[in-house]
């Protein structure tokens, strides 16, 4: 395989098996140059990639913005509070002004699903998803699928368990995918409130036992309870949450010895993993933060490189 079929990243539904190990295959042999002393290499030199994070980040955008300079393109980010859309503009007016500045690259996070996919329909640059409502966030998932891969040496048959707000999780859609077409078994487990009647046709199991549902897993990510797209509460408290679904010591003493222990970020310490599990010799929360940096290197390199002018 020599490029993707899609000139943008719209979700991990769009890739095939064959383009996910391509993804994490470039991100391996760029991964190097962060540990360089000069952290930086030529290829999209003269390149232009813009951010518009219409929802909160760390990880993502300053992620997705060292990638760029890392490869030396010329990223500009923009948030919604610092665009034109707060008096007024239209999404598509803002994005077709932005496209008249001849962007190679618009990453976009947005809180409502299939903005992303939208806005492809009106720009000549590529699209990548950063993340759009309860839908898919596909960086978080090769990053996720990099760091399992990198951790065993491979993802086909592992057992991958994912605990917590599946129902309104973009990353738990994009994993369940991702994990699913990489050949791993992937188990769903929460309250029956935040689990969705459709998940196993996404191809996965559900259990709302946590201990029965971690007791064979390799991989265990504990996700957020996502308030800001829930609505209305749909767990009696947070206490009562990390009591019967929350990653404590007790739960650890459950798992696998060689079992691992993921989250995407950001994490509320004491609600979905105690403090001391995510701070635990089985956590390896930070390595998927730096290979982060290493999966969205290889995601502008591959989709310029579409171009063969680099
Ligand atoms: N994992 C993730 O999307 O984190 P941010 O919201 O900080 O980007």
């Amino acid at each position: 395989m020599t490029k993707l079929r899609s000139k943008h990243i719209l979700g991990i539904s769009h890739l095939s098996a064959e383009e996910i190990s391509f993804i994490l295959d470039t991100a391996e042999s760029l991964k190097e140059i962060l540990d360089r002393p000069i952290k930086k290499v030529p290829p999209l030199r003269g390149r232009t990639i813009i951010s518009l994070f219409f929802e909160p980040s760390t990880r993502t955008k300053l992620s997705f913005d060292l990638a760029a300079k890392r490869l030396s393109a010329d990223s500009i980010s923009i948030s919604a509070k610092t665009s034109s859309v707060v008096k007024g503009e239209t999404l598509i007016d803002t994005v077709r002004n932005i496209q008249a500045m001849r962007p190679d690259i618009i990453v976009i996070r947005h809180s409502m699903s299939g903005v992303p996919h939208l806005i492809s329909r009106y720009i000549d640059a590529s699209v990548i998803n950063a993340g759009d409502g309860i839908n898919e966030h596909p960086s978080q998932a090769l990053l996720d699928l990099y760091t399992v891969r990198e951790h065993f040496g491979h993802i086909e048959g592992l057992k991958v368990t994912i605990v917590g707000d599946i129902a309104h999780s973009r990353v738990a859609h994009s994993d369940i995918l991702g994990f699913n077409k990489m050949g791993a078994e992937v188990t769903v487990c929460g309250p029956a409130t935040m689990i969705p009647p459709y998940v196993e046709e996404l191809g996965c199991k559900v259990s709302l036992n946590l201990k029965e549902a971690v007791k064979d897993s390799d991989v265990v990510i504990a996700l957020r309870i996502q308030k800001e797209r829930q609505g209305r509460s749909l767990i009696p408290s947070e206490r009562e949450y990390s009591t019967v679904f929350g990653i404590s010591r007790e739960v650890m003493s459950y798992l696998k010895d060689t079992a691992i222990l993921m989250h995407p970020g950001p994490i509320n310490r004491g609600v979905e993993m105690s403090s001391e599990v995510v701070d635990s010799e089985r956590s390896i929360i930070l390595d998927q933060v730096t290979n982060g940096v290493a999966i969205r290197m290889a995601l502008f390199t591959l989709l310029l490189a579409d171009t063969g002018e680099n």
